[in-house]
């Protein structure tokens, strides 16, 4: 068995080949459970990082001029801390996420790769459903219908929230720390370069700092409304808090988790009534 598989394991994931129907089969029919779905790391992961970003994002604006809350000085230390903190927590969280083959939930398109016969299929089928969350998003959920995604253990984001998750690590997070970086360390290419063109290399990084802020602001935003979207305005968050929520399970999975991780599993609905 390989490392990834023991990862997925320890995660509470029953390993891909025993878990999901091969590509072209018709898809397992599913119950839906109470399970323990965030890890404690993961959990720990997120609210750090959620508290990290939002310091940042309010000491940012003082250096910025927008907020003149703390004297420049204390916003620059803090500003500085929960940067070189958050890049700490990121290496570790990237490590842990290609060791437990987590990463894999982040990525657009590649469950659907995974089941549907062909490409074409797969990015007909990931786009309706991206769709059909949209117009969830915009009227459904004001005529009380219900959520068309149905979470998964082994693919608890929608696409939308795949779409949005991929976008803040492989884009806005890397925008950040490479402009914030190359800020921080400004005097010493100053000096080693000593060419007067530097400063408008470092209008350029100030500008991508600037955008990666403003970006992750609206992240920010919108991930904190939509999450107050689930069944109750808490029922998300109550979630990321105590890392349990209801997804679906195939018969595999559940009697995987039942073998192997008893304590995570709650309560499960008979499949009839589930769905
Ligand atoms: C401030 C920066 C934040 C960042 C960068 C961030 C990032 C993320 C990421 C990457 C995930 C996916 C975790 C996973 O699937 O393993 C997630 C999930 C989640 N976040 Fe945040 N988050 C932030 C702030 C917040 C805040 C302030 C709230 C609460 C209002 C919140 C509530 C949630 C909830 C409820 C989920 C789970 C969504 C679900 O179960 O469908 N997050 N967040």
């Amino acid at each position: 068995m390989s490392t990834e598989t023991h990862g997925m394991m320890a995660q509470g994931m029953a390993p891909q080949e025993a878990a999901e129907p091969e590509a072209g089969q018709e898809e397992p029919p599913r119950y839906l459970a109470r399970v323990q779905v965030y890890t404690l790391y993961e959990r720990f992961w997120h609210w750090t990082q959620a508290l990290l970003i939002l310091l940042l994002l309010f000491t940012g604006f003082h250096l910025h001029g927008s907020l003149a809350w703390l004297p420049f000085g204390t916003a620059y230390q803090w500003h500085v801390a929960a940067a070189l903190a958050l890049m700490a927590l990121w290496v570790f969280t990237i490590f842990w996420q290609f060791s437990t083959g987590n990463w894999r939930q982040f990525v657009p398109l590649l469950d659907e790769v995974h089941h549907a016969p062909t490409f074409r299929q797969a990015l007909h089928g990931w786009l309706l459903m991206l769709l059909r969350i949209a117009r969830y998003y915009a009227w459904g959920i004001l005529r009380g219908e219900q959520h068309p995604y149905k979470k998964r253990l082994r693919r608890k984001n929608n696409p939308l929230q795949a779409l949005a998750y991929f976008g803040l690590m492989a884009f806005i997070g890397p925008l950040l720390w490479l402009s914030g970086l190359a800020l921080l360390s400004w005097d010493f290419w100053r000096h080693a370069a000593s060419l007067a063109s530097t400063e408008g290399w470092r209008t350029l990084a100030a500008n991508a700092h600037m955008l990666g802020a403003w970006l992750m602001l609206l992240f920010v935003i919108g991930h904190a409304y939509l999450a107050t979207l689930g069944k109750t305005p808490l029922y998300l968050i109550r979630g990321m808090i105590t890392g349990v929520e209801h997804v679906w399970l195939t018969e595999t999975e559940l009697r995987f988790l039942r073998q192997w991780y008893p304590q995570r599993v709650l309560d499960v609905r008979d499949k009839e009534t589930a769905a």
